[in-house]
Formats: C-alpha cells, sequence, structure tokens
C-alpha cells in the first residue's frame, strides 16, 4: 500500500525566524496520525528543522533541489551527500519551477534522482503539463516521457523509494486547481506506466501526490481519489493552520 504524505514545499518563502515558527506551530498541532508529514524548507533551514522533527517519526525533511554532481568546483551547488549528512530525508527534484528557471531536463533530473538515492535521500519526483500541452492534448505524452526518461532506468528497490508528484503547471500558484477528475484520470495513468514497468505489487506501492493551488478548500474531493495519496503543498504550506488542516484531512 502507498503511503498518505502531505508535504509542504516552502519554494524561496520564511527568513529563519518565521521559518523556525512555522514548524513549531505545526508540530504543536500535529493531528495523532500516520500520514507522513514533510517540510521542505529552503537549504539553510535543513538542519534546524530536522533537528526540530527528529523525535516525531513521520515527520520528514526534505531539501528542494540537490545538484547532478556529486561534489567538486560547482560554485552555489548543494549536494545530495551534503543534505543527507544534515539529517534530511528527502529532496525534490525536478519541480516545474526548475525545469522552467533554471533549465532542467530529463536528463540532468534522473542523475539528480540517482545521486539522491546514492546517498538515501527519497526523492519526490514532479512531473506536469503546461496549459499549453495540455491544450493540445499532449498531456499524457508529456507525463510519459519526463517519468521514463528521469526514472525507468532505476531497478526495482530504488524505484519503490521514489514519491511521484504531479503538479500540473497551470495549476501552480494559480489558484486554478485541477478538478478531482482531471487529477485522478492522470495519476491512474501514472499508475498504470508504474504497473507497466515494474509491475502491479510495486506500482501499488509508490505514493503519488497531486500539487497546484491544492489548500483545505478544495482539498477533500482531491483526497477522495483513488489514485492521489496526498499533496505537495506551495502556498497552503505557509500558514501552520492551513498546512495542518490538510494534514488532517488527509489522515
Ligand atoms: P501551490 O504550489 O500549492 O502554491 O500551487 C505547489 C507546488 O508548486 O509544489
Amino acid at each position: 500500500m502507498s503511503e498518505k504524505i502531505i508535504a509542504g514545499n516552502w519554494k524561496m518563502n520564511k527568513n529563519r525566524n518565521e521559518a523556525l515558527d512555522l514548524v513549531s506551530s505545526v508540530l504543536q498541532d500535529l493531528p495523532d496520525t500516520s500520514t507522513k508529514v514533510i517540510f521542505a524548507p529552503p537549504y539553510l533551514y535543513l538542519e534546524e528543522v530536522a533537528r526540530m522533527c527528529a523525535d516525531f517519526s513521520n515527520v520528514k525533511v526534505a531539501a528542494q533541489n540537490c545538484s547532478h554532481f556529486d561534489k567538486g568546483a560547482y560554485t552555489g551547488e548543494i549536494s545530495a551527500q551534503m543534505i543527507a549528512s544534515v539529517n534530511a530525508d528527502m529532496v525534490i527534484i525536478g519541480h516545474s519551477e526548475r525545469r522552467e528557471y533554471f533549465g532542467e531536463e530529463e536528463l540532468i533530473l534522473s542523475e539528480k534522482v540517482n545521486k539522491a538515492l546514492k546517498y538515501n535521500l527519497q526523492p519526490i519526483y514532479c512531473v506536469g503539463e503546461s496549459l499549453d500541452q495540455r491544450k493540445a492534448e499532449e498531456h499524457f505524452d508529456i507525463i510519459e516521457n519526463q517519468i521514463a526518461k528521469a526514472l525507468f532506468h532505476l531497478d526495482e528497490e530504488n524505484m519503490k523509494k521514489v514519491v511521484i508528484a504531479y503538479e500540473p503547471v497551470w495549476a501552480i500558484g494559480t489558484g486554478e486547481t485541477a478538478t478531482p477528475e482531471q487529477a485522478q484520470k492522470i495519476h491512474a495513468f501514472i499508475r498504470k506506466l508504474l504497473t507497466d514497468q515494474y509491475g502491479e505489487e510495486i506500482a501499488k506501492s509508490i505514493s503519488i501526490l497531486y500539487g497546484g493551488s491544492c489548500k483545505p478548500a478544495n482539498a477533500q474531493g482531491l483526497f477522495a481519489q483513488q489514485d492521489i495519496d496526498g499533496g505537495l503543498i506551495g502556498g497552503a504550506s505557509l500558514v501552520a493552520e492551513d498546512f495542518v488542516k490538510l494534514i488532517e484531512m488527509r489522515s
């Protein structure tokens, strides 16, 4: 069975004090749940956030990106090994903002996935189509390509560690959400791709998250869908009350 997950992707938000306040508030009001809760703060706060969450077995900490290089003369980069060394557990890879603003493509993303797994970080691999691609009815092809090229070289053991997030680019930060039916259609498609490649047991064990303007007001319909295991939350993860509410709704 796939795990239920609520992950907060803070992006480039919060100074140090605000960041630690947010984590404290969420932990204080954390529902009694087995749902996996993930904080993805900026790199700078990973170590401290990981320390704050250490006593909560279902709370994990993720970086928002990692280098596709192991180490060396790559000014400004942060390696998967460094992230693991400050006790983070996971790393988001291939977020559409990384693809769009930093030119990251599947070849590099597959390397990032490899680096994450090499240092025991669980990758949260993001896929999703743009509005133009959806209008041209290319979304299934786009998503298949994003998944196959960055993940299907993995063996079964490694594939089992991957979390996938479907985030339609047109719904991220726009206030526009995919309808539960639109999202379920893509999630079922992703599950089918995984089944064809790795078999049903592994496909069923992989968590597939929805992301894109997901908030308490619209999460119920999304979380009710069979193949939606949880959410990768941007804006609503910056407000403790909303994030806690989403955890409750996914519990
Ligand atoms: P959003 O972001 O919830 O603000 O739309 C989601 C994401 O980009 O992970």
